[in-house]
């Protein structure tokens, strides 16, 4: 297994280019599901997830090419010959639950789709009974045994379904449903999420009829087929956040480039809050760690437009870094504090009681052996390593490889002392 050995201290220097946002590829290539015509993804990431991804869209029949070559990071998917009776397998949904995604583009194009349920996660339960709700109110028949969950219908037909709690990938999933079911949908308590109105985009390039993306309430009328598209994805914010904090954390000056300040407008304003400067241009963030020393300042993870969740672990190590005490509240899911404890082995001050953590800083940090354990509890690690005395090595690092592309190439080419150990991933 891969390990980052990363000998902290040096303040990082220059420019990172931010990659296409993982979040917001996953359900655009299983929307190419809901048509026979190809369609073509441009900006996709170079991570684990989209090679799962592509090798369980190929396992149901699609055809999909994906290169990373110089010019592009391209997906052509065409799903004309879908097998009769597509299947998720638990080898694959095990390692990426973002496998669900297939559900509601199967059963609207195919009218089946047998999928694995997820099963546990590192951060939580993680449950999809809202996806399944929201398939049984279009029409849809569940069955669920041995582990799998088989969902069968002749034609999806619109209906009215509020979901009990905000899910991103619940609203994606049952939006992918409602495109091509009779009739009118009326989807309530919607996620907002800028991948939301990402789908909602291609969606509608493909032929889709929606309103209302990126709000709570989001109507679709059912149109009898859609046809291909070419989408480019949008960057991904949650890789932007984690090299501004590894900016302001090593007091560098860090220019993000192909990114969307606008997707951060709350995390910017809680960065300010803490006494980190960030520039933001259309399409650049620039973010100058100096002096002035970081205050400690109280977060609470909400569904978007507030703080994301993605960005908590990484704002904990900036808050081991500033002077005082302050209470980080995640209230989206709950057991996503994995990090802590690797922290506190690096000499952070962190107390969890149940969905709170209490941080007390400034600390010094030191490089230690530590483990990751998810996809952002292990970015936080990364982050910690940058700023520590020493040398840490970090384990696992698969679990960053899911959804950061080449992040030590990015952080290396602006002086990060870092290097990877261990088998080297496939250039493609
Ligand atoms: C998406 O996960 C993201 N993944 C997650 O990013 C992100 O942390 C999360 O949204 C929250 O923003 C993708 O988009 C692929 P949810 P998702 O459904 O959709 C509960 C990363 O690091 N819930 O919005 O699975 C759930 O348990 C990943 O890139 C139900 O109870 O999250 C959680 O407590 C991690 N029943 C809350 O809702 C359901 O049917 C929000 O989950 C669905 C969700």
């Amino acid at each position: 297994m891969d390990k980052f050995v990363i000998r902290g201290g040096t303040p990082l220097l220059g420019t990172i280019r931010i990659s296409g946002a993982k979040n917001a590829a996953l359900p655009a290539m299983a929307a190419a599901l809901l048509t026979d015509e190809p369609v073509v993804l441009e900006n996709i990431p170079q991570v684990r997830d989209i090679e799962t991804e592509r090798r369980l869209l190929a396992a149901m029949g699609a055809e999909v090419e994906l290169g990373y070559g110089r010019a592009h990071h391209r997906t052509t998917i065409c799903a004309a010959n879908l097998s009769k009776n597509p299947e998720a397998s638990y080898e694959l949904v095990k390692t990426m639950r973002a496998s669900s995604l297939v559900l509601g583009p199967l059963v609207a194009r195919v009218g089946f789709a047998r999928v694995s349920m997820p099963g546990g996660c590192a951060i939580g339960a993680r449950p999809i009974d809202l996806h399944i709700k929201g398939l049984e109110k279009l029409g849809a028949k569940i069955v669920q045994e041995h582990g799998y969950i088989e969902a069968r219908a002749t034609r999806l037909k619109g209906a009215r379904y509020a979901f009990d709690r905000i899910t991103v990938t619940g609203t994606e999933d049952i939006l992918m449903a409602a495109v091509l079911a009779e009739g009118e949908t009326v989807l309530e308590n919607c996620a907002r999420e800028p991948e939301v109105v990402d789908l909602a985009a291609l969606l509608t390039k493909m032929g889709a009829q929606i309103t209302g993306a990126g709000t709570s309430t989001i109507r679709v009328k059912g149109v009898e087929k859609l046809g291909g598209a070419k989408h480019r994805i949008i960057p991904d914010r949650i890789e932007a956040a984690t090299f501004l904090l590894a900016g302001a954390l090593t007091g560098g000056d860090l220019m993000l480039t192909d990114c969307e300040p606008e997707h951060l407008t709350y995390l910017l304003s809680k960065l300010e809050e803490v006494g980190v400067k960030v520039d933001a241009g259309e399409t650049t963030m620039r973010v100058m760690g100096d002096a002035a020393p970081l205050v400690g300042c109280d977060m609470s993870t909400e569904e978007y437009p507030g703080f994301p969740t993605d960005a908590q672990a990484q704002y904990m190590v900036l808050m081991t870094q500033a002077q005082g005490s302050s209470i980080i509240t995640e209230n989206i899911f709950e057991n996503r504090y994995m990090h802590a404890q690797e922290l506190c082995r690096m000499g952070a001050n962190i107390k969890v009681e149940g969905r709170r953590a209490i941080v007390r800083g400034k600390t010094p940090l030191s490089g230690a052996a530590v483990l990751a354990s998810d996809l952002r509890a292990s970015a936080s690690l990364v982050l910690a390593a940058l700023v520590a005395n020493d040398e840490t090595i970090i384990d696992r690092v698969y679990h960053i490889d899911r959804g950061y592309e080449r992040i030590e190439e990015k952080l290396r080419s602006v002086g990060a002392q870092m290097k990877r150990i261990g088998e080297i991933l496939p250039r493609r």
